[in-house]
């Protein structure tokens, strides 16, 4: 077999052989295919789709190309979620300990921030001490005692979607629904969980820019996580706007302590909601309404934000920050962005603020750039609401002095203002089952 021929199959529009697609896989993680090959071929996909039985044996040589995670020992309890990426998306932080403790079983490899968007690996770093790096049986002894752990991607998971992730980010081929498609579904596959919840971003922050690619996606998701044997739920969620308040990794996990001390309502609460009642109801066969109760009480009554700092406590994880937020470390420098209008905010670019929050420090411009865990943004108003000239619309966080002047530029042209306010959006769009 040639991958010469393969891409020229694929370039025609015609449809791979299952061995052709493993012969890809395997060649590319083993190193005998070069990037070169393999970056036309994702070109060549990016432009001709895949058909379902491809984005299925893609999926499957992808997940088996490193270690599966074995979670049988936990029956059909195992619970995980995966979001397909936004800006001031800290759900997993709220959505976890909630799923917990209610009686899940929460053993999930989670990855660092991409672009313009966070990655719960570096929120979860930035509580001084919380160990991201644990030997897998800790890891599953953690699960069977407290019912939650949260650690890196083990080395050697997924290695082929590690690869193709890296090639797709450089060669302008992530925007693919076969592509997405197998880099996600490979990873949950792979982490072992009986149980998924996938929250679809759509919208101007998102890889999927429209409901309609959003359901495309997620069809395709749930579709191959169902023939797996997995129960799938996907929740298509609005990413135009930032999700809650806070972007950048400390100040996000200080807004998610909020959501769990009961502090916090709006946005974020109710997407962590629909989130954590989907799971729920596939591990306990819920009704909605019986998922959602149960999911509230674990707000109200404080046992999830108990939980979490039980969680953060078996991983090393300094607690006395999630009591007072203010324990967490600040940043040299606070700026505030004064609105320059009279008016309403009618559209917030989320891709935009996330950049933002990238030149103030809080995320990687390059692959192994160290990170700023204390800088970010505290957005103050939001699409919809009124500001007058003079308002404060938020505040940037940074220790780099030299970055503020163009970053609350670069803030400023992620906004839309007008006279009138904008049609309210759904935040929550739709339910793939
Ligand atoms: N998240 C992933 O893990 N993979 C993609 O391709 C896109 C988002």
């Amino acid at each position: 077999m040639r991958m010469y021929d393969i891409i020229e199959k694929k370039r025609d529009g015609l449809a791979l052989s299952d061995e052709e697609i493993r012969f890809f896989v395997d060649g590319y993680t083993d190193g005998s295919i070069p990037d070169y090959q393999a970056s036309a071929l994702c070109m060549a996909i990016f432009f001709r789709g895949m058909n379902d039985r491809e984005i299925s044996v893609l999926t499957d040589a992808m997940a088996h190309s490193g270690d599966m995670i074995d979670l049988s020992r936990f029956g059909t309890l195992s619970a995980d979620k995966h979001s397909t990426g936004g800006v001031g998306d800290k759900t997993s932080l709220i959505v976890m300990p909630i799923v917990a403790a209610l009686g899940a079983k929460v053993a999930k490899m989670t990855g660092r921030g991409l672009g313009h968007t966070g990655g719960t690996v570096d929120k979860l770093e930035s509580i001084p001490g919380y160990q991201i790096a644990l030997d897998s049986e800790r890891f599953l002894t953690q699960v069977e005692d407290i019912g939650i752990s949260l650690v890196g991607q083990s080395g050697n998971l997924t290695p082929a979607d590690k690869k193709l992730y890296a090639l797709r980010d450089v060669t302008a081929t992530v925007n693919s629904i076969p592509l997405i498609t197998s880099s996600i579904m490979s990873k949950k596959l792979a982490a072992g969980a009986h149980n998924i919840v996938l929250d679809v971003k759509v919208g101007s922050g998102a890889f999927m820019k429209t409901p309609a690619d959003g359901r495309a996606l997620a069809e395709k998701m749930v579709s191959i996580g169902k023939l797996c044997g997995r129960n799938m739920t996907a929740v298509l969620t609005n990413m135009d706007v930032p999700l809650g308040h806070n972007i950048g990794n400390a100040l996000e996990v200080r807004e998610a302590v909020a959501v769990l001390k009961g502090e916090s309502r709006g946005d974020l609460r109710e997407v962590c909601i629909a989130l954590a009642s989907n799971l729920i109801r596939m591990v306990f066969d819920l009704t909605e309404e019986e998922a959602r109760r149960r999911v509230i009480d674990a707000l109200g009554s404080g046992a999830a934000f108990s939980k979490l700092k039980e969680w953060i406590s078996a991983q090393g994880g300094d607690t006395r920050c999630l009591d007072d937020p203010s324990l967490f470390p600040a940043t040299a420098f606070a700026y505030e962005i004064q609105s320059p209008v009279n008016g309403y905010i009618r559209k917030m670019d989320a891709e935009r603020i996330g950049i933002t929050s990238v030149m103030l420090g809080a995320g990687r411009e390059t692959k192994d750039a160290p990170i700023d865990y204390s800088a970010g943004i505290v957005l103050c108003k939001k699409v919809g609401e009124r500001v007058s000239a003079g308002e404060t619309l938020a505040t940037l966080y940074t220790n780099r002095e030299s970055a503020l002047a163009e970053a609350a530029e670069h803030y400023l042209t992620a906004l839309t203002f007008g006279e009138t306010p904008p049609e309210p959006q759904p935040l929550i769009y739709e339910i793939v089952r």
